[in-house]
């Protein structure tokens, strides 16, 4: 099917949930506006932009202060904010695929098109003009609703598959030239902008800013320094990449011929791994019982290459293999990389908070066809998450010698996105990056 076909299916069911969403949740019409820019504090420099979440739910259009409005039984309406301005570059709208789901009218003023938006009555409004939407009379970003429309965006349309994979290709693309890159002994930021240059994006135009650390650094979960130092043994790189708003997120682990032989080979455990629990993944299975399944996994790793002393089960239950795993084991993707509602027990926004053990689980959700979600096992040597180990009364189940000659190794994630279907999943990543 062509983009235009797939957009119509997309915008069908964003109409026909929103109108579920309103019923429920006592509003008669909906008001999303793509947002106001953030200026800094005491600046005059602005944040890079990012569209309302749920705008871009609707309409892949860029730019703020745009407003779509939406009514049971009607075409959605778009007011596009079209200044006229030197200062910054405005493109005229021209005949984008998408135009044809939406009745367009064109506003030169924030104030116009607020103005053009006129009186309507018992609407919500999402997006962060409150002032202007309670001026309006609209109720600005009511949470029962918010959660409604954040629960729909975890199951995915085939235009949003579209997207994520299309922002799979040019990810892998970028990850394939990033590993060349760091194998002929390039710098974190060398390594970086070889991976933007093959994406073809400004850093700002990244679904989050690239992860690429060379040996320790792989222990830090966020790094996002740019290094000088060249010809690494390790790299860890999570880098993804965005279409039409839509992200992916990847993560590789990859040695160099001088590194370690034994980390280079819990780097290859850790990849048997990551496939294994990529395969276990189907529908009805909570997704914490995959993040639990991960430990278990990890610990087996650990334990087979003599860092933990423990059979995995009790590795588990005594929290031994937590300090070398401590993130989550996935998020849902989509929009934002760390998608919405993947903590709400149902559309009605009820919590479904983590595990005390696992506070940084991102989804606690049950796994559903239609989802995508990343499955990113991890395993790292943090000396700030070890040392309590180092005293405590598990001391004698970890081999602190070899601890200590893999830390200048940093870490290792791989990561990989899931799209979940009918039976099983599938993996969006692997087809265009294998390793
Ligand atoms: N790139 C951030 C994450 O993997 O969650
Ligand atoms: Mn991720
Ligand atoms: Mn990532």
């Amino acid at each position: 099917m062509d983009l235009a076909s797939l957009f119509q299916a997309h915008l069908g069911e964003r109409q026909r949930s929103a109108e579920e969403a309103l019923a429920r949740t006592g509003f008669d019409a909906l008001v999303i506006s793509s947002g106001e820019v953030h200026t800094y504090f005491a600046d005059d420099q602005d944040a890079p932009f990012h569209p309302t979440p749920h705008f871009a739910h609707w309409c892949p259009m860029a730019g703020p202060h745009h407003l779509l409005v939406v009514r049971p039984g009607k075409t959605p309406r778009l007011i596009r904010y079209a200044p006229e301005d030197f200062w910054y570059e405005q493109l005229p709208l021209g005949s984008p695929f998408w135009a044809g789901g939406f009745e367009i009218e064109e506003a030169g003023t924030v104030e116009d098109a607020w103005a053009r938006l006129g009186s309507v009555p018992r609407a919500a409004y999402i997006g962060n003009e409150s002032d202007r939407a309670a001026a309006a009379g609209l109720e600005p970003n009511p949470a029962l609703l918010t959660a409604h429309l954040d629960w729909t965006r975890s199951y995915k349309t085939d235009y949003e598959l579209q997207c994520i994979e299309e922002a799979t290709v040019l990810g892998a693309r970028g990850h394939l030239a990033a590993k060349a890159a760091f194998l002929a002994g390039a710098s974190e930021l060398e390594i970086h902008q070889a991976y933007v240059q093959t994406v073809g994006c400004l850093d700002h135009e990244l679904p989050y800013p690239s992860i690429v650390a060379l040996n320790e650094k792989g222990a830090t979960l966020h790094y996002e320094g740019k290094r000088g130092l060249k010809k690494g043994f390790t790299m860890l790189i999570d880098a993804g990449a965005q279409v039409r708003g839509y992200a992916s997120d990847i993560t590789r682990t990859i040695t160099a011929p001088h590194c370690d032989s034994r980390f280079a080979a819990l780097v290859a455990g850790m990849e048997k791994v990551q496939r294994e629990l990529c395969e276990a993944v189907h529908p009805g299975m909570p997704y914490g019982d995959l993040h639990h399944l991960g430990h278990l996994k990890i610990a087996g790793l650990l334990q087979e290459h003599g860092i933990l002393k423990a059979a995995p089960d009790e590795a588990v239950e005594k929290g031994l293999s937590r300090p070398f795993f401590p993130h989550g084991l996935g998020h849902h993707l989509g929009i934002q990389v760390h998608d919405v509602a993947g903590r709400q027990l149902g559309p009605d926004g009820t919590p479904a908070p983590p595990p005390p053990q696992h506070p940084f689980l991102r989804t606690t959700r049950m796994i559903e066809a239609g989802q995508v979600f990343t499955v990113e096992p991890g395993l790292y040597f943090i000396p700030m998450l070890l040392r309590p180990f180092r005293e405590n009364e598990h001391r004698d189940r970890f081999d602190w010698a070899l601890v200590d000659e893999l830390t200048p190794c940093g870490g290792i994630r791989i990561e990989d996105n899931l799209f979940v279907t009918g039976a099983s999943s599938r993996n969006l990543t692997r087809k265009h990056l294998p390793n």
